[in-house]
């Protein structure tokens, strides 16, 4: 049976732009997967706990773990497990102060493990089987040639942080959220609606009976 985890992130509840765009794209996996079951966390509710000093387990042998270390090892197992048993991975992507909510950093640091998710010895990541499609939203514009072109941390960031694990990021991004709300980028609204727009369409290209094979 086909499998879906869907992770939220935002903060911002239902004035999310990129919960907005999970919702649809998780609609559209239903409507192409209608016997696929699909497993949801909202890292905004219940955040996967930030790596402390008993993280630095993922790099000794389980068997001299202390029973501290051995609880974070568990968790990063488990972390690593949902994503192997899913097909598609959705993941809502904010930008915060230049880069990725914290929350998504505690989740990637959890999805590196020796001998886990990538081989040691060969490199081979081994998550890569994993569709990774992420829902980004970006309250201003980082287009080639703006003032803030390469300032968009998250998105640049993310296919560095996941790469040992050989899941490779699509990225759908709406940009300029904030213009309707900020009188000050009112001569964005129209390419703030347009950037919408171009998000939904390619969500709605994502999967057709056709590319899952139906
Ligand atoms: C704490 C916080 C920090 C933000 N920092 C930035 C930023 O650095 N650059 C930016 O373009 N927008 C920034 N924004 C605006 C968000 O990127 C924008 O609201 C976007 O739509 C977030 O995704 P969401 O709608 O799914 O929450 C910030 C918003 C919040 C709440």
């Amino acid at each position: 049976m086909a499998s879906l985890l869907h992770i939220d992130t935002s903060i911002k509840g239902p004035q999310s732009v990129s919960r907005r765009l999970t919702a649809r794209a998780a609609d559209r996996w239903r409507a192409v997967h209608p016997d696929g079951e699909v497993h949801y966390r909202d890292f905004a509710a219940d955040p996967v706990p930030h790596l402390d000093g008993d993280g630095l387990a993922a790099m000794l042998p389980p068997s001299t773990h202390t029973p501290a270390q051995a609880e974070v090892y568990a968790r990063s197992l488990a972390l690593i497990d949902e994503i192997k048993q899913a097909d598609t991975v959705l993941l809502g992507l904010p930008l915060y102060n230049f880069g990725a909510p914290s929350t998504v950093k505690a989740w990637v640091d959890h999805l590196i493990v020796p001998g886990v998710s990538f081989d040691p010895e060969s490199g081979q990541g081994l998550l890569g089987d994993t569709e990774l499609v992420v829902l980004a939203a970006r309250g201003g514009g980082y287009g080639p040639g703006t003032p803030r072109a390469g300032w968009d941390h998250a998105e640049a960031w993310l296919p560095h942080g996941l790469s040992l694990t050989g899941l490779v990021p699509r990225f759908i991004t709406a940009e300029l959220t904030m213009a309707d709300d900020n009188p000050a980028m009112a001569d964005l609204r129209p390419l703030a609606a347009q950037s919408l727009a171009d998000a939904e369409a390619a969500i709605d290209a994502l999967w057709t009976p056709a590319t899952v094979g139906a």
